[in-house]
């Protein structure tokens, strides 16, 4: 063997490594032990902090202007940095009192499981490159099609959220029409389909025109008979109804699309049936969700997000592909610096737009075995049962009128007043939720419904009791206009 030169710099060739990078190991226990109590006592305190606070880029210059640092800051340093320049004053998703757009709130299970992820950084884009996590992913993918009587043969992937899944979906739709998809296709999403769904179109190089708005029935749902008069229009017109994007749950009221007549309809016509559950999704592991959800299974593609309704850390959606083979055909990568890869096993580089991915399963697997089945259906279930709670414990204010939650969505407003313009009635809304906002004490979000201002209350966290719906709607009465 050829003699090495000499070391010239002892974190070449010699034991040291970069303190900087990889403390000793005393200082890894000490500040790694840290971090955990810092966390342990931000998880027990959450009800007693506010909720969220909207700073602006001036009040917070020191953080936008934060020097970039040239030389070592103590590991501890940060940690204090942090805690205390940066928790104070961030919106808090995983409150209790955290009622606006759709929660992500993550357990501490699903926390831990995220902490492993990032301790570990096992690569989870090919086989070879991590193999058990890849098998992990393949059985809890599968738990999750158990759980949602989905075909346990069907293809799937975690993407880093809900709105990558909506694009894995409609991809693989994409997929199946072959060339004359960007040509010709029409992919159909009711106005309250998500923002995802018309970017990802876009992202995949339909043109705006490709997507029909089908109009929604008076409960925000989309009408099927609409559905079958726009694709009836279209074929005439020479275009190909390729996807209809249904949802599950609608991110502005909850409302589930008529998913059973809408998978009939697309089996008929031959149009490729995906499902948007990225909110409602995981309810249907509970009895009544699953009620409620008739047809879920029956989807083309899914749409799933862990970091909503499974309690998981932000960062982790799901997409399921009834056909594993157009999955497959849609984003199966080469390249010769993959040839050592086990082409008989799953390469989960294969089964979506990204190659380096972290290992986002081992937070849902954390969650799901820790947890199990059962207590995560009665949770679910709980969170539905709380929003109805909301919704008539708000109805007790004559000023209110309130819709009953379809999942967990609690929509409501202002009464008009007699002579009153809606534009006065829209102002009294909006007034009370930067008022709730300012108080600390829960977050409300608005949104328009049938062209009218309307406030929502979203109940989906385990910490979230009867007595914190109650406080939320104390407030919320103290201060209706
Ligand atoms: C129905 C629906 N689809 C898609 C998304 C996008 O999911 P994500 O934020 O995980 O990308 C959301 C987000 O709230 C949603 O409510």
């Amino acid at each position: 063997m050829p003699e090495l030169p000499p070391p010239q710099d002892d974190t070449i060739y010699g034991t040291a490594a970069r303190p900087a990078l990889d403390p000793d190991a005393e200082t890894m226990r000490r500040v790694g032990y840290a971090l955990i109590d810092r966390l342990v006592a931000h998880h027990t305190t959450l009800p007693d902090q506010p909720v969220a606070r909207r700073g602006t880029r001036t009040e917070f210059a020191s953080l936008v202007d934060e020097a970039l640092p040239e030389d070592p800051h103590a590991l501890d340093d940060c940690l204090e940095f942090f805690f205390h320049r940066v928790i104070p004053d961030l919106t808090l998703v995983n409150h209790p009192r955290f009622h606006g757009y759709i929660p992500c709130p993550s357990s501490f299970a699903g926390a831990l499981g995220g902490m492993l992820a990032a301790g570990t950084n096992p690569f989870s884009g090919s086989w070879l490159g991590g193999s058990t996590v890849c098998a992990l992913e393949l059985t809890v993918l599968r738990w999750i099609k158990q759980m949602l009587d989905f075909p346990l043969h069907s293809g799937g992937i975690f993407t880093s959220g809900g709105s990558l899944a909506n694009l894995v979906g409609l991809a693989a739709a994409r997929t199946r029409a072959g060339t004359a998809a960007l040509e010709r296709g029409v992919v159909y999403v009711s106005p309250e389909g998500h923002a995802s769904l018309r970017k990802s179109a876009a992202v995949l190089g339909f043109p705006s025109a490709a997507i029909c708005n089908v109009p929604t029935n008076a409960n925000f749902q989309m009408d099927v008979d609409a559905l079958q008069a726009c694709i009836a229009r279209d074929r005439r017109g020479g275009r190909l109804p390729l996807a209809v994007a249904a949802t599950a749950g609608t991110t502005n009221s909850g409302a589930i699309d008529p998913l059973a007549a809408i998978a009939d309809l697309c089996a008929r016509e031959h149009i490729w049936f995906h499902v948007d559950a990225a909110y409602g999704g995981f309810a249907a592991i509970s009895a009544r969700g699953k009620q409620l959800l008739q047809g879920l299974n029956r989807a083309d593609s899914l749409t799933l997000d862990p970091h909503k309704w499974l309690y998981c850390p932000m960062g982790i959606g799901c997409a399921l592909v009834r056909d594993p083979e157009i999955l497959k055909r849609t984003f199966s990568a080469d390249g010769e610096y993959l040839a050592d890869l086990p082409r008989d096993e799953v390469n989960f580089l294969d089964h979506g737009p990204e190659l380096s991915r972290p290992a986002r399963v081992i937070a849902v697997w954390m969650l799901l075995r820790s947890a199990g089945r059962k207590e995560l259906a009665r949770q679910i279930e709980h969170d539905m049962e709380l929003a109805q709670l909301a919704a008539d414990l708000l109805r007790k204010n004559p000023r209110l009128e309130v819709q009953d939650p379809v999942l967990s969505i609690v929509t409501f407003g202002h009464r008009k007043q007699p002579h009153e313009t809606e534009v006065d009635r829209a102002l009294r809304d909006t007034k009370l939720m930067e008022a709730t906002l300012a108080s600390g004490e829960l977050m409300l979000s608005t949104t328009t419904l049938a062209s009218r201002t309307t406030l929502r209350l979203v109940v989906m966290n385990h910490r979230t009791t009867a007595e914190e719906i109650q406080r939320s709607v104390a407030q919320i009465h103290q201060l209706t206009l």
